[in-house]
């Protein structure tokens, strides 16, 4: 029998589009989705979103939208990036969801009917523009801790889970199951936590006049749930509706609980915690693992909308590929430990470990092979003369391929761990090809030959399978430039094979072999070598760039805005080309003070032509390089019929120096 495997990623807000952080944690649940697809498991992986609460109320306010229409919109978001990023989620949960609703209803009757939630008399501070509460203790001076702006007292009712009591039986549950938090230094937070802090009751409710967004309380109209107790629901009701076979009579807790709840480290208290408390009151078995991964920071700063930093997954795949991008997420830091993003360190994978080690190793390939055999790969009938290395890299390989498959290391989610065993298998072969020297085994020794793009070619048909869960596009193109397709017409549907454990070697293994020949043909290069723009130039981009970020982008201006131009008539003191530029002209303005002013002029000017000239010049614009070379102002020209550009200049003499008006 084959197993389930059930793995989630947090249901992301909807108040925001996704970035990638979002991208991390989904990311992260595909390469396992995939990994046990391949392991012939029955697979439900889940993602979706969260569309009740404050923040979802707030921001489709703020765009003049009915919540659900907001959510309607925003969902979106999610959904195409994951199609771009080939996110092979089963189910896509929105809480929304008239099933979801029912589910949480049901069960926060049950928790009231089995004495678990109780009403009662709550106060606390509380600060309106964050729509928040603090307890005495949190406040500073007596204000808002966050804001700063002053708080009020407010006394209601409400509903809270008694959470408290399963204080002792979590600390239990937590140290008897010692991969249940992941990782390990996670764990011990959450342990140290529970065991220095009374563990309080879980205010489960907001009075509809403060909150309308949620899904109304069964039991008193007057309220609606908590977001997180929502929330939190979902992983448990999509498997009532969304899992695979979800409706089959019989299926029962077939699919919970689940294998993994993949969380960033901002939200490992409400997992661990809230949730795991919640579902020993429903009497239901806690997931096997929660594992909060790190925090992504941008070139060192933390990712947020006022920075202008966010990264957008969808201009990063774009750019360079999904594959691309997945791998480089999972490469980088080991899975749990934090890491930062930055387009230099992305281009740095792509160009070391996908470009040089692994599409080389492919192109060579594949250019020997059409080179000595046509084309053609299968098995060497005898020894051959370099059969001790060949042995070395069959060893080699199959050490790696059995070790980046074992089940602790996937357990553990050690992605890095993973890919470096993979990579010892590119890199060995790289080794193999550079110490038998095929091309000059061609010469007189062709069953040797044959023998080394023989074990080349499996090398590489064993990384294409292992690769699959990481990067499923490149995965495929393997598979096809090295002759796979016409046996089995992709990697995802080699899962018998894989699953299959009696006598015969299975996919992973170096013996599993189809009947050979096979020919191969060369395709589109994995990955083309990206060129880095030189530093100085990238640094001229990045400023100019952050410069018109912080210009407004509205068609209208106010008389006020026109006021902030400052315009002055400026002598031409001095003109030159800029090297390498034909369109760049530097000049030398005396605009009663002195500056350089570069314009793309260049081909409707000569420089001599303007020496003396007087012409008109924005003189309080954000200094630019262009080329390396500063500006400090720019001319105004008009555009000519033709498209070139035609300079304005006084129509009688002006002083240098005067304000334009
Ligand atoms: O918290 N680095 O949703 P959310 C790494 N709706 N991961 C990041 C990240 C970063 N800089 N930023 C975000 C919510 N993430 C709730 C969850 S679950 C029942 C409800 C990822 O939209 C990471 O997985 O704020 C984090 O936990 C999640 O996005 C938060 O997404
Ligand atoms: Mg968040």
């Amino acid at each position: 029998m084959n197993k389930k495997f059930y793995v989630t990623t947090p249901i992301y807000y909807v108040n925001d589009i996704p970035h990638i952080g979002h991208a991390y944690t989904t990311v992260a649940a595909d390469i396992l989705a995939r990994h046990n697809r391949l392991l012939g498991n029955e697979v439900f992986f889940l993602t979706g979103t969260d569309e009740h609460g404050q923040k979802v109320e707030k921001a489709a306010r703020e765009k003049n939208r009915f919540p659900k229409e907001h959510a309607d919109i925003m969902v979106r978001n999610f959904m195409d990036l994951w199609k771009k990023l080939n996110i092979s989620n089963d189910g896509f949960i929105r809480t929304t969801d008239d099933a979801h609703i029912r589910t949480v209803q049901g069960l926060l009757q049950m928790l009231l009917d089995r004495g678990e939630i109780e009403r009662r008399e709550y106060s606390g501070w509380y600060c309106t523009p964050d729509e928040r509460f603090w307890t005495e203790k949190d406040l500073l001076d007596g204000k808002c801790p966050d804001c700063g702006r002053p708080v009020e007292q407010i006394h209601e009712e409400n509903y809270f889970f008694l959470m408290s009591k399963y204080q002792e039986r979590l600390i239990e549950y937590i140290e008897k199951n010692p991969a249940y938090i992941l990782p390990e230094t996670r764990k011990n937070e959450v342990l140290g936590f529970l065991r220095n802090n009374a563990l309080g009751d879980l205010c489960i409710s907001r009075p509809k006049q403060r909150l309308s967004w949620g899904i109304p309380l069964p039991f008193d109209d007057n309220f609606v749930t908590y977001v997180w107790f929502d929330a939190l629901v979902n992983y448990f009701s999509a498997t009532r509706y969304l899992a695979p076979d979800a409706g089959k009579a019989g299926q029962g807790d077939f699919w919970w609980p689940s294998d993994h709840h993949l969380v960033g480290k901002d939200i490992l208290t409400t997992h661990a915690v809230y949730w795991s408390t919640m579902l020993m009151a429903l009497n239901l078995p806690l997931p096997v693992n929660i594992f909060a991964h790190g925090w992504w920071t941008i070139e060192g700063k933390k990712m947020s909308k006022s920075l202008g930093n966010v990264v957008d997954p969808n201009a990063v795949a774009e750019k360079y590929g999904a594959d691309a991008l997945r791998y480089f997420l999972v490469r980088e830091v080991p899975f749990g430990l934090d890491g930062d993003y930055s387009e230099d360190a992305l281009i740095n994978r792509i160009n070391t470990d996908l470009a040089n080690d692994l599409g080389n190793l492919l192109s060579r390939f594949l250019t020997m092979a059409e080179k000595y055999s046509a084309g053609e790969i299968g098995a060497p009938e005898k020894q051959t003369s370099i059969a001790s290395l060949s042995e070395e890299h069959k060893d080699a390989c199959s050490t790696a391929a059995a070790d980046s498959l074992l089940e602790e290391n996937w357990d553990y989610l050690r992605f890095t761990h993973i890919l470096d065993r993979i990579w010892d298998i590119i890199r060995a072969s790289n080794n193999y090809i550079a110490q038998t020297e095929p091309w000059k085994l061609a010469r007189n020794d062709s069953e040797a030959v044959k023998d080394v793009l023989y074990g080349v070619w499996n090398a590489l048909r064993m990384s294409a399978v292992l690769l699959y869960p990481f990067m499923p596009d490149t995965s495929e193109k393997l598979w096809r430039q090295l002759g796979l397709s016409s046996l089995k017409e992709d990697v995802a549907g080699c899962v018998f094979e894989a699953s299959e454990k009696g006598g015969k070697a299975t996919i992973f293994e170096w013996d599993w072999r189809p009947a050979c020949p096979v020919k191969v043909s060369k395709g589109d290069q994995l990955f083309p070598r990206i060129e880095k723009k030189n530093e100085e130039e990238k640094k001229e981009l990045q400023a100019n760039a952050a410069g018109e970020k912080a210009a407004s982008a509205q068609n209208v201006i106010s008389i006020n805005d026109f006021a902030k131009l400052e315009m002055k008539i400026g002598k031409v003191l001095d003109a030159e080309r800029v090297k390498k530029s034909d369109k760049l002209l530097k000049l030398q303005v005396d605009t009663g003070e002195m500056r350089q002013v570069v314009a793309g002029i260049g081909k409707a000017y000569a420089p001599e032509d303007l020496i003396g000239k007087k012409i008109v010049v924005v003189t309080n614009l954000q200094p630019a390089k262009l080329m390396g070379n500063e500006s400090n102002g720019m001319l105004l020209a008009a555009t000519g019929r033709d498209g070139t550009p035609v300079i304005l200049m006084p129509e009688r003499d002006v002083e240098e120096g005067s304000r334009i008006k």
